[in-house]
C-alpha cells in the first residue's frame, strides 16, 4: 500500500458523512413555509427552537437524567470552539478578574489559541493527568498560588449588568475519551473537580464531544449493551452535594455534532444552568447576528427528530470506529509493543453499571469503555524526547504522520515544556477516525519501521 498516511488528522472519514439524511432534512425544512421561515431568519439568541427540545430529549436520554432535561439549561451554538470563544467573552476578565487557564496536560493544543485570542497568553497553566484523570492536589497548589498572586478582586472592565457573572478561574479539560489522552475521569476525580471549581470561583469548561462514541475496550463478540455514559461534569454539579453552588454554576457542557455528523454543519449546544446559558447566549456577536449556525441546526433537528442520526451512529458511525479501533489495537500488539511502546490511556472508566452481556459470554462484571478518536502511546523510553524528529521522519520516509506530545504544551508555560520533558513528550497520538482499518493497519506498520529503525540508531 503507497500513499500518505495520517494517523493525527482527528476528523471522520467523509464516507461517514451522512450527507443522505441532511439533505432529507433540508428538504424538510426548505419545503415548507413554516420551517422556512423559522430558519432563514435571524435565529433567536438560543438557537433553533425545535432543535434545542431535540436535543434536550437526546441528552436525557443519552445521560439518564431521571427526568427530562429542560430545555433552559440548552442553546445552540456554532460547535464547541466557537462557544468556548464566547463563554470567554461573556465571562471572564483577563488580565482582571480571571487569573488563569488551567488546562489538562496533555492539551488539546488547538483551544491554547482560543485562550490567547481571548487575552490569555502568559496566563495558561497545565495540569498534569494521572490514570484517574487530572492531578486535583496540583491544581488546588495552583489555584491558591494563583489566588495570593497579585491582581483584582473585583472586575475592573468587565462591570454593569452584562457581566453579572465572571469567573476568577477557567479550568479546561476533556473528561470523556479525551483528545489527546484518551483518558477517562474517573466519577471521584469529577466530583472532586467540582467541589474545588466552586471553592475557587472556577468554572470548568468541558468539551463532552466525543462522549457517545463508545464501545467495550476489550474486543467481545456479542455484546448487547454498554453501561452508562460517564456523567459530565456539568451533571455532577447540577447534582453533588444539593446542586449547584449558585444561579450560575461551576460548569459548562460544550457538546458538537462535529465528531458524529460531520465538522463542516458546525452546529454545537451548550448546557450549563439556566442562568449561565442566558448570558451565553446574549453575547453581542449573536445579539446582532442571531443565533451561529442556524440554517444548518434546523437540518440537525430533522435527523435528531426523524431518529435518522441515532440510526446513523448505530448502523455506521460506531461499527465503523469499532472496528478500527480493534484492529488498531491488534496492529499496535502485533508490531510496536515488542518494539517497547505502550498504549497509556489510564484507568479506563467501569463506575456505571457496565455491560449488560448476560452470562452468554461470562462477562457479569461492568466491562470497562473505549471510545472516542484518539489512542495514546508511549514511545520505547531510549527514543524519549525524540516524539518530534520521528515525526519529521515519518513524514520524510515513510509518509506517515502522527501528532507526537511536545505539540500537546500548554503554550507560553515554561513548566508545561519541563513537564513534557519529563513525561509526557514521549507520547504520541494516534487517530482511527479518518484512515480505513486497512490503511491503519498499513500505518501502524510503517509506524514500527521508522521506530524500530530509531532505535538501531540511538543503539546499534
Ligand atoms: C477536544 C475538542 N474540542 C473541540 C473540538 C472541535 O469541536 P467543534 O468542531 O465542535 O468546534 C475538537 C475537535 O478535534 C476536540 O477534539
Amino acid at each position: 500500500m503507497t500513499g500518505n498516511i495520517n494517523l493525527q488528522l482527528g476528523w471522520p472519514s467523509t464516507s461517514l458523512f451522512p450527507a443522505a439524511q441532511l439533505l432529507e432534512g433540508a428538504s424538510s425544512v426548505l419545503s415548507s413555509q413554516k420551517k422556512t421561515a423559522l430558519s432563514l431568519i435571524y435565529g433567536p439568541d438560543a438557537g433553533y427552537e425545535p432543535l434545542r427540545r431535540s436535543i434536550a430529549k437526546w441528552l436525557t436520554s443519552i445521560y439518564g437524567r431521571g427526568s427530562e432535561l429542560s430545555l433552559d439549561r440548552v442553546c445552540v451554538t456554532g460547535g464547541a470552539s466557537q462557544n468556548l470563544d464566547n463563554v470567554l467573552a461573556r465571562f471572564t476578565e483577563p488580565g482582571g478578574y480571571t487569573r488563569n487557564i488551567w488546562m489538562v496536560e496533555p492539551c488539546y493544543f488547538l483551544a491554547c489559541p482560543i485562550f490567547t485570542d481571548n487575552g490569555f497568553q502568559g496566563m495558561m497553566k497545565g495540569v498534569p493527568e494521572d490514570d484517574e484523570g487530572l492531578d486535583i492536589a496540583f491544581l488546588r497548589k495552583g489555584l491558591e498560588q494563583s489566588n495570593k498572586n497579585a491582581g483584582s478582586d473585583a472586575p475592573t472592565r468587565k462591570t454593569g449588568d452584562k457581566y453579572q457573572q465572571l469567573y476568577r478561574h477557567i479550568i479546561y479539560c476533556v473528561p470523556t475519551f479525551s483528545n489527546p489522552s484518551a483518558k477517562t475521569m474517573s466519577l471521584t476525580r469529577r466530583q472532586e473537580l467540582v467541589r474545588l471549581a466552586r471553592e475557587f470561583d472556577a468554572l470548568v469548561v468541558t468539551d463532552d464531544v466525543y462522549d457517545v462514541l463508545r464501545w467495550p475496550a476489550e474486543k467481545i463478540a456479542n455484546y448487547e449493551k454498554l453501561g452508562d455514559v460517564p456523567p459530565r461534569i456539568v451533571d455532577v454539579d447540577r447534582t453533588l452535594d444539593g446542586g449547584p453552588k449558585d444561579e450560575w454554576g461551576n460548569a459548562m457542557s460544550n457538546g458538537s455534532f462535529s465528531k458524529i455528523i460531520a465538522p463542516g454543519v458546525r452546529v454545537g449546544w451548550a448546557e450549563a444552568t439556566p442562568a449561565f446559558t442566558l448570558a451565553l447566549s446574549q453575547v453581542g456577536a449573536t445579539r446582532s447576528g442571531g443565533c451561529p449556525a442556524h440554517i444548518a441546526a434546523s437540518f440537525v433537528h430533522e435527523m435528531l427528530e426523524s431518529g435518522s442520526l441515532e440510526k446513523h451512529l448505530q448502523m455506521q458511525v460506531l461499527p465503523t470506529f469499532r472496528t478500527r479501533y480493534y484492529a488498531m489495537l491488534q496492529a499496535i500488539d502485533d508490531y510496536l509493543v515488542p518494539l517497547g511502546m505502550h498504549i497509556s490511556t489510564g484507568k479506563p472508566y467501569n463506575e456505571s453499571s457496565g455491560l449488560t452481556n448476560g452470562a452468554s459470554n461470562g462477562h457479569k462484571e461492568p466491562v470497562a469503555q473505549a471510545g472516542g478518536y484518539f489512542i495514546w502511546l508511549l514511545l520505547p523510553t531510549e527514543l524519549a524526547g525524540k516524539g518530534a524528529t520521528l515525526a519529521a521522519k515519518g513524514l520524510e520516509r515513510y509518509d506517515l504522520k502522527f501528532a507526537y506530545g511536545d505539540m500537546m504544551q500548554v503554550q507560553g508555560e515554561p513548566a508545561s515544556t519541563e513537564r513534557a520533558a519529563k513525561g509526557y513528550g514521549n507520547g504520541i497520538r494516534l487517530s482511527w477516525a479518518w484512515h480505513t482499518k486497512d490503511e491503519i493497519v498499513e500505518g501502524i506498520k510503517r509506524l514500527a519501521a521508522l521506530v524500530g529503525e530509531a532505535r538501531n540508531e540511538v543503539q546499534p
